[in-house]
């Protein structure tokens, strides 16, 4: 397939930091039986992922900015123009050696995204969008899932645990989604939540306290799949709200309209 120059140029980075990462993966399996365990290994590996796309970024668009997970944001010449970049999302499935993570990396012009690229080394399936121009897998044209009733739908989340924001209200959503849906799942990584529901794998996906770099190019990936993304008061303010709701039309809506009642009391 043809690629525009911008997303070859997305693609080869991703590439280029993956190869690494999947070595560093299987190295993980090796470390789990090690007393220390490999969660050293693993923040490493995470951080030398960030630096070769910064790297491989930078040598093609020399003046845009940066805002990475690990290394926070670097201001580019073109204030225009951001990369946002999670070199390895779902990082406690890798450190734990299940194969579902992925390298996101968005473009935003101003205040919009513009491309989005998600891919998981270990499957090699690579999700990519530019904003007019539609999603794809590999070299697959996306189109969200076509589903209408939450009662057949499977839905992927978060589900509270340590640390993780507001237990007690991520209870009250998973209690009030759960007797009206036909399966929920908690799969770990951020961005492959969102690939999944352009995808048409999932129906619809909902998860609060998401940062920047989680979302930026699966919010693309589910728009230009035809679904409809919006933070949890049915506005555009999921970058800096960071909490979305995600799905096709009617999916979206009824979800929405749950977690509202859910976040009234
Ligand atoms: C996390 C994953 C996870 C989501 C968390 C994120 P990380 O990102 O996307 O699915 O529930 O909110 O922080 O830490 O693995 O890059
Ligand atoms: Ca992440
Ligand atoms: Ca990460």
């Amino acid at each position: 397939m043809l690629h525009s120059a911008l997303l070859n140029v997305m693609i080869k980075a991703a590439r280029q930091a993956a190869r690494a990462l999947k070595r560093d993966f299987g190295e993980v399996e090796h470390l789990q039986v090690s007393l220390k365990g490999p969660a050293n290994f693993v923040t490493s590996a995470d951080r030398r992922a960030e630096q070769t796309l910064r790297e491989e970024l930078a040598k093609a668009r020399s003046g845009y900015g940066f805002l990475g997970e690990e290394g926070g944001r670097t201001e580019g010449t073109d204030k225009t123009h951001t990369w946002i970049v999670d070199p390895l999302d779902g990082t406690t499935n890798f450190l734990h050696s299940i194969p579902h993570f992925a390298i996101s990396i968005g473009l935003q012009r101003d205040d919009t995204i513009v491309a989005g690229l998600v891919y998981n080394p270990v499957t090699d399936e690579m999700f990519t969008a530019e904003r007019g121009k539609g999603a794809f897998l590999n070299d697959k044209r996306l189109r969200v899932a076509a589903r209408q009733t939450l009662a057949d739908a499977m839905i992927s989340c978060a589900i509270p645990h340590r640390g993780r924001g507001d237990l007690a209200l991520g209870n009250r959503e998973l209690a009030a989604i759960q007797p009206n849906v036909a399966g929920l799942r908690r799969f770990g990584a951020a961005a492959l939540d969102f690939a999944w529901v352009a995808a048409g794998r999932t129906d619809g996906y909902w998860e609060r306290n998401l940062s920047p770099w989680d979302m930026a190019a699966g919010l693309l990936l589910v728009r230009e799949a035809g679904g409809f993304v919006t933070d949890m008061d049915g506005g555009d303010a999921m970058m800096t709200k960071g909490h979305v709701v995600a799905g096709n039309e009617a999916m979206h809506r009824d979800l929405l309209a749950i977690l509202k009642q859910v976040a009234k009391g």
